[in-house]
């Protein structure tokens, strides 16, 4: 796992590798639960999701918060960017909120069909969202050239 420190998340290219890997791997776990669950292997199909729980708070909302305290912060001051940091931080609180969803489910032992369902959701909601963010990285990227 890659860690970033403030510089490079500044920087499209180290970014979007993030991104990228925490991306993928995410959806990597995703699948593995989803083909337990297929061969009807519950408690292994729910002890990868909690592995996937771990996943997206270890390496995103890690990185969201950390986000939000570095550059987010910075550039709130400025009237032209301000809505589009609004957005990115409410995208982070509602891929927070599916967490918290979604871990709350594993605990009080719901339907995994139904806890999967979230974590595709998690899933493309931070696709989105970081789709977005590079967007702006390279337009920030574009403007300092
Ligand atoms: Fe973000
Ligand atoms: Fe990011």
């Amino acid at each position: 796992m890659i860690i970033l420190d403030e510089p490079s998340r500044r920087k499209l290219d180290v970014h979007h590798k993030f991104h990228h890997e925490t991306e993928s791997k995410g959806e990597e776990i995703t699948m593995k639960a989803k083909n337990l669950l297929a061969k009807n292997l519950h408690e292994d199909a729910r002890q990868v999701l909690f592995l996937l729980c771990d996943h997206w708070k270890m390496t995103t909302l890690e990185h969201a918060k950390e986000e939000e305290n570095g550059w987010y912060q910075e550039l709130a001051d400025d009237e032209e960017v301000w809505p589009m940091m609004l957005g990115f931080r409410r995208d982070h609180y509602l891929l927070e909120r599916f967490m918290t969803d979604l871990e709350a489910k594993l605990i009080e032992g719901e339907s995994l069909v139904e806890v999967i369902m979230y974590a595709d959701g998690f899933l493309k909601l931070l696709h989105y969202h970081n789709e977005l963010e590079e967007k702006f990285l390279a337009q920030m990227e574009e403007e300092t050239c």
